[in-house]
């Protein structure tokens, strides 16, 4: 019997071959992953809400899916991504407002808005009137969202981003050029949405992330969707609630998970409700 018979076709070598799994194989990955967390600790001030750029090969995943789910052209979904990415003005305005920040002890300057690039191509492509964003925090999925309405609105598309959070502070990121396209609503995002009165084309949630909270957002919405309104939510990774929301009224749902470029934490992504094989464009005919 060779050495390779022995470890790989016996149980004394596959004894044997634990601590060579164990090291070779396995620990090599922490240890990455160490790196990254030490790494982190040092260069980062954020604790939560992490921000990242996707991988490379991540970012024309998302392309691709922002171009299933919205049924525009790869060619078009990549060159709103791109839009974005160059948008050298809203970058030095996010700096500049992080350092003004009082968070900025807690706040990164470099803007990294990961899988929100995907949520500001999808805004461009469709031309939602209205937006509804549950959860602002400092406001960089908002600002990207009313950066994608204030380029529609340019083009004769407007749209207005509804964005709730219940700590009065939130949203330190909205720049004065994306105000005019954004209003925050104060309060308990299940009540506001509640009172909210206009129809909704493209909803997300990214506020209290407990499934039965998602959940009430989902039920407090439904009556403002109409059967082309997009359903998205940043809560997918690990909550079902979209998936179960998307069976109840007739939807498709697909995920997006994020590869985090040289970031320890493992990622979120994006899932949405949506009616597949349907170009969508909640204004069509209205652009310039
Ligand atoms: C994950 S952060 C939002 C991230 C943001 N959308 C972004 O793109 O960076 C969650 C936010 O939800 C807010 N939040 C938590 N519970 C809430 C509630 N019951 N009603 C409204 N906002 C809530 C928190 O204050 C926090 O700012």
């Amino acid at each position: 019997m060779t050495f390779r018979e022995l470890f790989k076709y016996t149980a004394a070598g596959r004894v044997l071959m634990i601590p060579y799994r164990f090291g070779r194989i396995a620990l090599p990955y922490a240890l990455r992953q160490l790196g990254l967390m030490a790494r982190w600790a040092f260069t980062s001030k954020e604790y939560y809400n992490h921000s990242y750029h996707l991988t490379e090969l991540n970012r024309r995943y998302l392309a691709s899916f922002v171009s299933v789910v919205s049924g525009h052209s790869l060619a078009e979904i990549e060159k709103y991504l791109r839009e974005l990415e160059t948008d050298e003005a809203l970058r030095s305005a996010l700096v500049e407002r992080t350092r003004a920040s009082r968070d900025r002890h807690n706040c990164d300057e470099e803007p990294r808005f990961g899988r929100r690039l995907g949520w500001y191509a999808l805004v461009r492509a469709t031309k939602p009137r209205i937006v509804v964003e549950t959860g602002v925090d400092r406001g960089l999925g908002t600002v990207a969202i009313a950066a994608a309405l204030r380029r529609n609105t340019d083009e004769g598309a407007p749209g207005l981003v509804f964005a709730t959070d219940i700590v009065p502070e939130c949203g330190h990121l909205i720049t004065a050029d994306c105000k005019p396209c954004c209003r925050i609503l104060l309060g308990d995002s299940v009540q506001s949405l509640q009172q909210f009165k206009e129809p909704v084309d493209l909803f997300l949630h990214d506020s209290d992330h407990r499934p039965e909270y998602e959940w009430a957002e989902f039920l407090a919405i439904e009556p403002r969707l109409h059967a082309g309104s997009l359903v998205l939510s940043d809560n997918s990774q690990q909550s079902p609630k979209l998936l179960e929301f998307a069976q109840r009224t007739g939807r498709s749902f697909l995920f997006f998970a994020d590869v985090p470029q040289a970031h320890w934490w493992q990622g979120d992504g994006i899932g949405v409700a949506f009616l597949p094989g349907v170009r969508t464009c909640f204004q069509e005919g209205r652009r310039k």
